[in-house]
Protein backbone atom coordinates (compact mmCIF):
# COMPACT_ATOMS: atom_id res chain seq x y z
CA UNK A 1 0.00 0.00 0.00
CA UNK A 2 1.80 3.05 -1.31
CA UNK A 3 0.93 6.28 1.17
CA UNK A 4 -1.24 8.64 -0.75
CA UNK A 5 1.02 11.59 0.61
CA UNK A 6 3.55 11.04 -1.19
CA UNK A 7 2.74 9.14 -4.97
CA UNK A 8 1.78 12.64 -6.76
CA UNK A 9 5.61 13.09 -5.89
CA UNK A 10 8.64 11.50 -7.36
CA UNK A 11 11.66 11.23 -4.85
CA UNK A 12 15.52 11.59 -5.24
CA UNK A 13 17.85 10.57 -2.53
CA UNK A 14 21.17 11.61 -2.21
CA UNK A 15 22.82 9.22 -0.38
CA UNK A 16 26.46 7.77 1.39
CA UNK A 17 25.13 4.17 2.14
CA UNK A 18 25.79 3.30 5.00
CA UNK A 19 23.38 1.48 6.60
CA UNK A 20 21.03 3.88 7.97
CA UNK A 21 21.20 5.58 4.64
CA UNK A 22 19.87 2.00 3.68
CA UNK A 23 16.92 1.74 5.82
CA UNK A 24 15.80 5.19 4.17
CA UNK A 25 16.00 3.75 0.75
CA UNK A 26 14.04 0.75 1.80
CA UNK A 27 11.06 3.56 3.30
CA UNK A 28 11.37 5.46 0.39
CA UNK A 29 10.86 2.33 -2.29
CA UNK A 30 8.65 0.78 -0.08
CA UNK A 31 6.17 3.81 -0.18
CA UNK A 32 7.10 6.42 -3.15
CA UNK A 33 8.41 6.64 -6.62
CA UNK A 34 11.93 7.05 -6.59
CA UNK A 35 13.48 8.39 -9.97
CA UNK A 36 17.52 8.31 -8.58
CA UNK A 37 19.69 7.69 -5.88
CA UNK A 38 22.69 10.08 -6.40
CA UNK A 39 25.35 8.65 -4.39
CA UNK A 40 28.58 10.47 -2.49
CA UNK A 41 31.26 9.71 -0.55
CA UNK A 42 31.09 10.03 3.37
CA UNK A 43 30.41 7.38 5.51
CA UNK A 44 32.89 5.08 3.45
CA UNK A 45 34.70 6.38 0.13
CA UNK A 46 32.39 6.52 -3.34
CA UNK A 47 33.63 3.05 -4.61
CA UNK A 48 32.11 1.45 -1.76
CA UNK A 49 28.57 3.39 -1.55
CA UNK A 50 27.65 3.27 -4.88
CA UNK A 51 28.45 -0.59 -5.13
CA UNK A 52 26.33 -0.34 -1.71
CA UNK A 53 23.51 1.75 -3.45
CA UNK A 54 23.35 -0.74 -6.50
CA UNK A 55 22.93 -3.97 -4.56
CA UNK A 56 20.20 -2.17 -2.25
CA UNK A 57 18.70 -1.66 -5.57
CA UNK A 58 18.77 -5.46 -6.34
CA UNK A 59 17.75 -6.63 -3.36
CA UNK A 60 14.63 -4.36 -2.96
CA UNK A 61 14.20 -5.63 -7.03
CA UNK A 62 14.21 -2.45 -8.61
CA UNK A 63 15.73 -0.84 -10.94
CA UNK A 64 16.40 2.58 -9.88
CA UNK A 65 19.10 4.18 -11.73
CA UNK A 66 22.28 5.01 -9.50
CA UNK A 67 24.46 7.97 -10.37
CA UNK A 68 28.12 8.24 -8.94
CA UNK A 69 29.08 11.89 -7.61
CA UNK A 70 31.89 13.47 -5.62
CA UNK A 71 34.52 11.23 -4.62
CA UNK A 72 36.07 13.69 -1.95
CA UNK A 73 34.54 17.22 -0.15
CA UNK A 74 34.71 20.54 -1.96
CA UNK A 75 37.56 21.60 0.08
CA UNK A 76 38.87 19.90 3.10
CA UNK A 77 39.82 16.35 3.32
CA UNK A 78 37.82 14.55 5.77
CA UNK A 79 37.74 11.17 7.75
CA UNK A 80 35.17 8.11 7.13
CA UNK A 81 32.64 6.49 9.28
CA UNK A 82 33.97 3.15 8.72
CA UNK A 83 34.40 2.62 12.15
CA UNK A 84 29.98 2.58 12.32
CA UNK A 85 29.12 1.32 8.84
CA UNK A 86 32.03 -1.14 8.43
CA UNK A 87 34.97 -1.10 5.96
CA UNK A 88 32.84 -1.01 2.90
CA UNK A 89 30.11 0.68 4.91
CA UNK A 90 28.04 -2.23 4.45
CA UNK A 91 28.60 -4.29 7.78
CA UNK A 92 31.54 -6.33 5.93
CA UNK A 93 29.43 -8.98 4.93
CA UNK A 94 31.07 -9.80 1.92
CA UNK A 95 27.84 -9.94 -0.50
CA UNK A 96 28.10 -10.79 -4.16
CA UNK A 97 28.06 -7.04 -5.81
CA UNK A 98 24.96 -6.29 -8.17
CA UNK A 99 25.48 -7.36 -11.92
CA UNK A 100 24.30 -3.78 -12.83
CA UNK A 101 26.40 -0.62 -12.81
CA UNK A 102 26.01 2.99 -12.28
CA UNK A 103 24.72 5.34 -14.82
CA UNK A 104 27.49 7.29 -16.82
CA UNK A 105 25.68 10.40 -15.83
CA UNK A 106 27.29 12.58 -12.58
CA UNK A 107 25.58 12.59 -9.43
CA UNK A 108 24.98 16.45 -9.86
CA UNK A 109 24.28 16.53 -13.40
CA UNK A 110 21.22 13.77 -12.86
CA UNK A 111 19.88 15.80 -9.63
CA UNK A 112 19.49 18.89 -12.14
CA UNK A 113 17.97 17.04 -14.80
CA UNK A 114 15.66 15.49 -12.53
CA UNK A 115 14.86 18.75 -11.54
CA UNK A 116 13.76 19.56 -14.59
CA UNK A 117 12.03 16.52 -15.90
CA UNK A 118 9.89 16.46 -12.88
CA UNK A 119 9.60 20.14 -11.93
CA UNK A 120 7.15 21.13 -9.44
CA UNK A 121 6.68 17.42 -7.99
CA UNK A 122 10.74 16.21 -7.18
CA UNK A 123 10.94 15.81 -3.66
CA UNK A 124 14.84 16.01 -3.19
CA UNK A 125 16.05 13.75 -0.12
CA UNK A 126 19.52 14.52 1.25
CA UNK A 127 20.99 11.52 3.66
CA UNK A 128 24.84 12.34 3.32
CA UNK A 129 27.72 15.03 3.02
CA UNK A 130 25.85 17.67 0.32
CA UNK A 131 28.54 17.77 -1.90
CA UNK A 132 26.83 16.85 -4.76
CA UNK A 133 23.71 19.24 -3.90
CA UNK A 134 26.45 21.99 -3.50
CA UNK A 135 27.86 21.06 -6.74
CA UNK A 136 24.33 20.97 -8.28
CA UNK A 137 23.24 24.75 -7.12
CA UNK A 138 26.52 26.25 -8.06
CA UNK A 139 25.78 24.93 -11.67
CA UNK A 140 22.53 25.65 -11.09
CA UNK A 141 21.45 28.91 -8.70
CA UNK A 142 17.71 28.11 -9.98
CA UNK A 143 17.19 24.74 -8.98
CA UNK A 144 15.35 25.50 -5.93
CA UNK A 145 12.68 26.78 -7.73
CA UNK A 146 12.38 23.64 -9.48
CA UNK A 147 12.07 21.42 -6.42
CA UNK A 148 8.78 20.84 -4.09
CA UNK A 149 10.62 19.86 -1.37
CA UNK A 150 14.48 19.20 0.22
CA UNK A 151 14.62 17.13 3.51
CA UNK A 152 18.45 17.31 4.69
CA UNK A 153 19.38 15.32 7.16
CA UNK A 154 21.84 17.08 8.93
CA UNK A 155 23.75 19.07 11.89
CA UNK A 156 23.09 19.54 15.42
CA UNK A 157 20.87 22.31 16.06
CA UNK A 158 21.67 22.81 20.21
CA UNK A 159 25.63 21.70 19.61
CA UNK A 160 25.22 17.94 20.43
CA UNK A 161 27.21 16.26 17.40
CA UNK A 162 28.80 13.20 16.64
CA UNK A 163 31.93 13.88 14.45
CA UNK A 164 35.51 15.94 14.58
CA UNK A 165 34.34 19.05 16.66
CA UNK A 166 32.16 18.81 19.64
CA UNK A 167 28.90 20.27 17.97
CA UNK A 168 29.68 19.02 14.61
CA UNK A 169 27.15 16.14 13.13
CA UNK A 170 29.10 14.08 10.06
CA UNK A 171 26.93 15.01 7.19
CA UNK A 172 27.68 18.99 7.68
CA UNK A 173 30.96 18.41 9.31
CA UNK A 174 32.37 16.12 6.06
CA UNK A 175 31.62 18.79 4.41
CA UNK A 176 30.79 22.04 5.42
CA UNK A 177 31.84 24.42 2.86
CA UNK A 178 28.71 22.37 0.68
CA UNK A 179 26.54 22.83 3.89
CA UNK A 180 27.31 25.55 3.65
CA UNK A 181 26.33 26.41 -0.22
CA UNK A 182 23.25 24.89 0.48
CA UNK A 183 22.15 26.50 3.66
CA UNK A 184 22.96 29.95 2.16
CA UNK A 185 21.31 29.21 -1.25
CA UNK A 186 18.31 26.97 -0.06
CA UNK A 187 15.43 29.26 0.29
CA UNK A 188 13.65 26.82 2.95
CA UNK A 189 14.50 23.50 3.36
CA UNK A 190 13.59 21.07 5.93
CA UNK A 191 15.95 20.13 8.93
CA UNK A 192 15.87 16.83 10.46
CA UNK A 193 19.34 16.80 12.84
CA UNK A 194 21.38 14.35 14.73
CA UNK A 195 19.53 15.34 18.13
CA UNK A 196 16.25 14.63 17.00
CA UNK A 197 17.64 11.49 16.30
CA UNK A 198 18.73 10.72 19.78
CA UNK A 199 15.22 11.35 20.66
CA UNK A 200 13.77 8.88 18.42
CA UNK A 201 15.99 5.96 18.78
CA UNK A 202 14.41 2.67 18.70
CA UNK A 203 14.67 -0.25 21.39
CA UNK A 204 17.28 -2.66 19.98
CA UNK A 205 15.87 -6.20 21.16
CA UNK A 206 12.12 -4.50 19.72
CA UNK A 207 14.11 -3.20 16.09
CA UNK A 208 15.79 -7.02 16.06
CA UNK A 209 12.19 -8.89 16.27
CA UNK A 210 11.25 -6.76 13.54
CA UNK A 211 13.29 -8.07 11.16
CA UNK A 212 13.28 -11.32 12.32
CA UNK A 213 9.78 -11.31 11.24
CA UNK A 214 10.53 -9.49 7.79
CA UNK A 215 10.90 -10.64 4.21
CA UNK A 216 14.18 -10.91 2.10
CA UNK A 217 14.88 -6.71 2.75
CA UNK A 218 14.81 -7.56 6.65
CA UNK A 219 17.36 -10.54 6.44
CA UNK A 220 19.85 -8.10 4.21
CA UNK A 221 19.21 -5.21 6.41
CA UNK A 222 19.69 -7.64 9.15
CA UNK A 223 23.27 -8.98 7.93
CA UNK A 224 24.06 -5.77 7.20
CA UNK A 225 23.22 -3.87 10.53
CA UNK A 226 25.26 -6.48 12.40
CA UNK A 227 28.67 -4.48 12.90
CA UNK A 228 26.69 -1.41 14.19
CA UNK A 229 24.01 -2.81 16.13
CA UNK A 230 27.67 -4.13 18.41
CA UNK A 231 29.35 -1.30 17.69
CA UNK A 232 26.62 0.91 19.65
CA UNK A 233 25.97 -1.69 21.84
CA UNK A 234 29.81 -1.86 22.80
CA UNK A 235 29.37 2.21 23.44
CA UNK A 236 26.67 1.67 25.58
CA UNK A 237 24.39 3.61 23.58
CA UNK A 238 20.25 3.03 24.88
CA UNK A 239 18.87 2.56 21.71
CA UNK A 240 19.71 2.65 18.05
CA UNK A 241 20.14 5.83 16.39
CA UNK A 242 19.13 5.63 12.63
CA UNK A 243 19.38 9.47 11.22
CA UNK A 244 18.59 8.76 7.79
CA UNK A 245 15.44 6.67 8.79
CA UNK A 246 14.21 9.37 10.32
CA UNK A 247 14.65 12.11 7.87
CA UNK A 248 13.32 10.00 5.35
CA UNK A 249 10.01 9.32 7.80
CA UNK A 250 9.48 13.03 7.64
CA UNK A 251 10.18 12.93 3.65
CA UNK A 252 7.45 10.78 2.93
CA UNK A 253 4.56 11.57 5.48
CA UNK A 254 5.08 15.68 6.57
CA UNK A 255 2.27 15.29 9.08
CA UNK A 256 4.47 12.70 11.12
CA UNK A 257 6.46 16.04 12.41
CA UNK A 258 4.67 16.91 15.67
CA UNK A 259 6.86 19.81 16.79
CA UNK A 260 9.19 22.08 14.48
CA UNK A 261 10.08 25.60 14.45
CA UNK A 262 11.54 28.01 11.71
CA UNK A 263 14.75 29.66 11.97
CA UNK A 264 17.87 30.60 10.21
CA UNK A 265 20.95 27.81 10.55
CA UNK A 266 24.17 28.99 9.17
CA UNK A 267 27.14 26.46 9.17
CA UNK A 268 30.54 27.44 11.31
CA UNK A 269 33.28 27.08 8.58
CA UNK A 270 36.32 28.57 10.61
CA UNK A 271 36.03 28.11 14.22
CA UNK A 272 38.97 26.03 15.85
CA UNK A 273 36.76 24.30 18.10
CA UNK A 274 33.47 24.27 16.57
CA UNK A 275 34.11 24.08 12.06
CA UNK A 276 30.97 22.18 11.00
CA UNK A 277 28.23 23.31 13.37
CA UNK A 278 25.07 24.11 12.92
CA UNK A 279 24.24 27.28 14.55
CA UNK A 280 20.66 27.94 14.64
CA UNK A 281 19.25 31.83 15.34
CA UNK A 282 16.46 30.66 17.99
CA UNK A 283 15.76 33.95 18.60
CA UNK A 284 15.99 35.18 15.34
CA UNK A 285 17.76 38.12 16.65
CA UNK A 286 20.21 38.50 13.48
CA UNK A 287 16.89 39.21 11.38
CA UNK A 288 18.38 36.67 8.75
CA UNK A 289 15.74 34.74 6.26
CA UNK A 290 14.05 31.75 8.27
CA UNK A 291 16.30 28.97 5.65
CA UNK A 292 15.34 26.03 7.83
CA UNK A 293 11.84 24.31 8.70
CA UNK A 294 13.78 22.61 11.74
CA UNK A 295 12.13 19.24 13.24
CA UNK A 296 12.39 18.59 16.85
CA UNK A 297 9.75 15.60 17.46
CA UNK A 298 7.69 13.10 15.08
CA UNK A 299 5.29 10.63 16.18
CA UNK A 300 7.48 7.71 17.26
CA UNK A 301 4.54 4.79 16.59
CA UNK A 302 4.14 6.35 12.97
CA UNK A 303 8.18 5.89 12.35
CA UNK A 304 8.40 2.48 13.90
CA UNK A 305 5.90 1.37 11.35
CA UNK A 306 7.34 2.85 8.04
CA UNK A 307 10.46 1.44 9.37
CA UNK A 308 8.53 -2.11 9.69
CA UNK A 309 6.53 -1.87 6.34
CA UNK A 310 10.42 -1.18 4.68
CA UNK A 311 11.61 -4.53 5.99
CA UNK A 312 8.42 -6.19 5.43
CA UNK A 313 7.21 -6.58 8.89
CA UNK A 314 4.01 -4.72 9.29
O1 LIG B 1 25.14 11.94 11.38
C1 LIG B 1 24.42 10.93 10.73
C2 LIG B 1 24.60 10.98 9.26
O2 LIG B 1 25.95 10.73 8.92
C3 LIG B 1 23.81 9.88 8.52
O3 LIG B 1 23.46 10.34 7.26
C4 LIG B 1 24.80 8.76 8.42
O4 LIG B 1 24.54 7.90 7.30
C5 LIG B 1 26.07 9.50 8.20
O5 LIG B 1 26.17 9.79 6.81
CA1 LIG C 1 23.96 8.99 5.30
Amino acid sequence: MKGREVQKYKMLIDTDPGVDDAMAILMAHDRAEVVGLSVAAGNVGIEHTVANALKLVEVIGATTPVYAGCATPLVHSAADAADVHGSDGFGDTGYTPSAREAESEHAALAILRASHEFAGSLVLVALAPLTNLALALKLDPDLPLRVARLVVMGGAVSGRGNYGTVPAEFNVGFDPEAAHVVFSQWPRFTLVDWEATMRHGLDFERFEAMLAKGDARAKFYDSITAKTRAWSRERGRPKLLIADALAMAVALQPDIVTHAEEHHVGVELDGRITRGATVVDWQDRLGKRANAHIVLDIDQARFEGLLASAVGAA
